[in-house]
């Protein structure tokens, strides 16, 4: 039947470049190369059984039929085979050394095979998450996480059956052709010009029926489509009262499937009666030279050569016709592990930005006339000429509308992208000369959108402490004013969140944010519109911890509102990436400028 076949890359194009990448995956086989070769013996002795099978199976129905001895000269006995017993005898015990060989060998691929994907997996999930930031906004998440999956899946098929099976049938066809010449050269020849000819024409012609159906499918995606926009922007249709126009639509396309099932019912009808005359007819014939071969007084060949002979074409063309699809599905695995090489040699951030120097981080930071663009928008200036200095737990405000480069400050703090011009100190060392994972280890951030792991509560503020004891834990909840809604919950700090467990609102999530911030006890601390999503109600409560959360660390607050940041020691207004006004409230206030002017366009002119 024909199988939907889902694959968008059926066709891999295999260059030199992806075929030396691919051969990144032996540094992972590497390891369990020992037993990987005796799984290869295994693969050997099981296949060499399996060649002799059609010659055994061949005697055995050849001695069956009463046919003239054939003599010793022409006949070819491998084996010199007394009666039906020793032939039905022999071929018993090479079923069980198959059996036995070919348990080995599954069990041993499989071994091999899932020791290797284990360890890709882990490279891969290790490499991608010490990517450098840039490579998540070059790259789509969802997209990057099912590739990887999909490229893995076709590696382990791969490694696990169609390699082996590749084998087999070449293997099969190699030792297969060396036999029957040695049977019957000339009736060799008339076989190898017809039937593998005609095994492979068999081939091609049901991928391209393959192909039409494939049409018909994507062709019936559009038709559902369809169906599924008009139901979703019902309202829209009926307003505009376009129904006939998606009914014709729809017509159209329902029409086209149609012909595309019509067109490929035909080609199949001729595939099937191409079969049956082409590749039976073929097989007729050979059976029908054969035999005139065994005929006569002084027959050319044994009968029992004769069925060996059928035996070894019949396994071969079924050999033949089961190698281009093996080939391909190579040809995509090669594919699959050139991607997968491509993210595992990928330079991470770790490489990219280890510095030498661990310095004691006070939380004294400089911003040197800083310029930043983001590299994947190099023309977009985000950040102009930002200068200021931060001392040890002092509270610095950023405050400017959405989009003016307050995140991206905040990003830059973080090492997120080390390509600013100018320059970032902390304690007086250039950012990118201390080492990226000591230096965050100082800081922590609580964002607008607090994202929650699934897990437990308990399980999130670890996530700023793993080595955190259960009082710890409290203490933080509590200063964070988390913990009384904690407690109400039956399971308390044991409770599921995420996907799976309850829907916390923003206020919560923020505090459970700030508990892993607390815990963590950072040197410095990035309040990224920390409270902006919140209703007023909770964000008295968030600003209230957050409030606690700021003592004695240095602070810097990003806010369009500005409520939250009056005590800040240094407020900076920034537009469109340029610090426009600096000072404190009262001054900015004094100065009567923009700041003054949002904030009495916010109506906060608290006196
Ligand atoms: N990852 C990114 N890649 C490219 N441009 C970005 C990226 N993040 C933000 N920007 C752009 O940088 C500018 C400043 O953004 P951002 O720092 O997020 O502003 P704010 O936090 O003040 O709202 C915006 O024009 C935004 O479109
Ligand atoms: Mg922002």
């Amino acid at each position: 039947m024909l199988r939907p076949k889902k694959d968008k890359t059926t066709r891999v194009k295999l260059t030199k470049d992806s075929i030396r990448k691919a051969r990144g995956i032996f540094a992972f086989l590497k390891p369990y190369r020992g037993i990987f070769m005796i799984g290869w013996i295994f693969l050997i002795l099981s296949t060499s059984v399996g060649l002799v099978f059609p010659f055994m199976m061949g005697q055995l129905l050849g001695s069956g039929s009463a046919s003239q001895p054939a003599s010793m000269e022409e006949s070819v006995q491998l084996i010199n085979l007394q009666n039906i017993n020793d032939v039905a005898l022999s071929l018993f015990i090479l079923f069980i050394a198959q059996a036995v060989f070919s348990y080995f060998r599954v069990v041993i691929f499989t071994n091999v095979t899932e020791n290797t994907l284990r360890d890709i997996r882990k490279a891969a999930f290790s490499r991608l998450i010490y990517m450098p930031m840039d490579f998540f906004n070059k790259n789509k998440v969802g997209e990057l996480s099912s590739r990887i999956s999909s490229d893995i899946t076709q590696i382990q098929e791969t490694l696990k059956t169609t390699i082996a099976e590749f084998f087999r049938q070449i293997v099969i066809v190699i030792g297969g052709i060396a036999f029957i010449f040695v049977f019957s050269w000339k009736l060799a020849l008339i076989m190898l010009g017809t039937v593998p000819v005609m095994a492979v024409l068999a081939v091609f012609f049901g991928r391209f029926i393959r192909r039409l159906s494939k049409e018909a499918q994507d062709q019936a995606a559009t038709s559902n489509s369809i169906i599924e926009e008009s139901l979703m922007g019902i309202a829209n249709v009926k307003s505009f009262t376009n129904e006939v126009f998606l009914l014709n639509k729809y017509g159209k396309a329902i029409e086209e499937i149609r012909n595309l099932n019509v067109k490929s019912g035909v080609w199949r009808g001729l595939f099937v009666s191409f079969i049956i005359f082409c590749l039976f007819g073929a097989i007729v014939f050979i059976i029908w030279k054969g035999l005139l071969m065994t005929q006569g007084p002084n027959p050319e060949l044994s009968m029992q050569d004769f069925f060996s002979f059928i035996m070894y074409t019949i396994m071969m063309g079924a050999s033949i016709g089961s190698l281009p699809d093996l080939y391909a599905s190579i040809q995509k695995s090669i594919g699959a592990t050139e991607n997968l090489m491509d993210i595992i040699h990928t330079p991470s951030e770790q490489q990219l930005l280890k510095g030498k120097e661990f310095p004691e981080i006070s939380g004294k930071i400089d911003f040197k006339s800083v310029r930043f663009a983001y590299p994947q928008r190099p023309d977009m200036q985000v950040l102009e000429d930002i200068s200021f200095t931060a001392h040890p737990n002092e509270t610095i405000a950023f405050v400017g509308s959405s989009g003016s480069g307050k995140s991206t400050i905040s990003s830059l703090l973080l090492h997120l992208y080390s390509n600013h011009e100018g320059n970032i100190e902390f304690d007086g060392h250039e950012i990118r000369e201390i080492d990226v994972h000591h230096l965050r280890q100082h800081m922590a951030i609580v964002p607008q959108e607090v994202l929650l792991f699934a897990g437990t509560i308990k399980e999130n503020i670890l996530f700023g402490k793993p080595t955190a004891t259960d009082d710890e834990i409290m203490a933080a909840a509590k200063q964070a004013n988390a913990w009384e809604f904690i407690q109400s919950f039956p399971d308390g700090l044991e409770t599921q969140v995420g996907d799976r467990g309850i829907q916390l609102s923003g206020g919560q999530k923020q505090r459970i944010a700030i508990a892993r911030a607390l815990i963590k006890n950072p040197r410095i601390l990035i309040l990224d519109e920390a409270t902006s999503a919140l209703d007023s109600e909770s964000e008295k409560v968030v600003q209230d911890a957050l409030d606690k959360l700021m003592v004695g660390r240095t602070s810097f607050v990003l806010a369009h509102r500005l409520a939250t940041i009056r005590h800040a020691s240094q407020i900076h207004v920034i537009q469109q990436g340029k610090i426009v006004e600096s000072g404190n409230h009262d001054e900015l206030m004094r100065q009567g400028g923009i700041y003054k002017n949002l904030v009495e366009l916010q109506g906060l002119d608290m006196e």
